[in-house]
């Protein structure tokens, strides 16, 4: 297991953060966001979404739980915020499909994700800094860690 830590200094730098993770991935790729209400999953994803060319707006779904935008890959934006322990909304296909799946509140489901998917733990509040190590196992993803470490350390 590697880890980096990034700091963020604006929402402006979150979806900065989403933006440069986009031109990086695959299709199959798992992001699990961990973090408090308002650390800044969301806005994290709003970055994701811009970097692959989506062009509707990403909202904080209330009731759907998983929802599909368009862009240069497919991005599934799920928020488990009101997933029961346990249940399954047919993740596997999600995670086979062509898209990357971003998952807020990742861990009502924890038995479900691959063992490779990259972990975000977000930390921070309203107006302060927010901090977010990214945590990742195996090959896939050291490279990205490396990058994300030139680029983000030492700021
Ligand atoms: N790095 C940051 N610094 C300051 N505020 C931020 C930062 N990142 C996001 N925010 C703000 O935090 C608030 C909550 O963000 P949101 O993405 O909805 O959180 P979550 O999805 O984790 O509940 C938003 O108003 C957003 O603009
Ligand atoms: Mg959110």
């Amino acid at each position: 297991m590697s880890e980096v830590e990034v700091v963020l200094r604006s929402a402006r730098e979150t979806i900065g953060f989403g933006r440069f993770l986009a031109d990086r991935l695959r299709p199959g790729d798992v992001l699990l966001l961990f973090g408090d209400l308002g650390s800044g999953k969301t806005t994290f994803v709003q970055g994701l979404a811009e970097g692959l060319d989506v062009r509707e707006p990403v909202t904080s779904p209330t009731f759907v739980m998983i929802k599909t935008y368009h862009g240069r890959l497919p991005l599934y934006h799920m928020d488990l915020f009101r997933l029961s322990e346990g249940e399954d909304l047919g993740f596997l296909e999600y995670f086979e499909g062509d898209g990357v799946s971003a998952v807020e509140w990742p861990e009502a489901a924890e038995a479900y994700w691959p063992a490779e998917a990259l972990r975000l733990y977000f930390d921070g509040a309203g107006e302060s800094t927010r901090t977010v190590r990214v945590r990742a196992t195996g090959a896939r993803w050291s490279p990205l860690l490396e990058a994300i470490g030139d680029a983000y350390l030492g700021r």
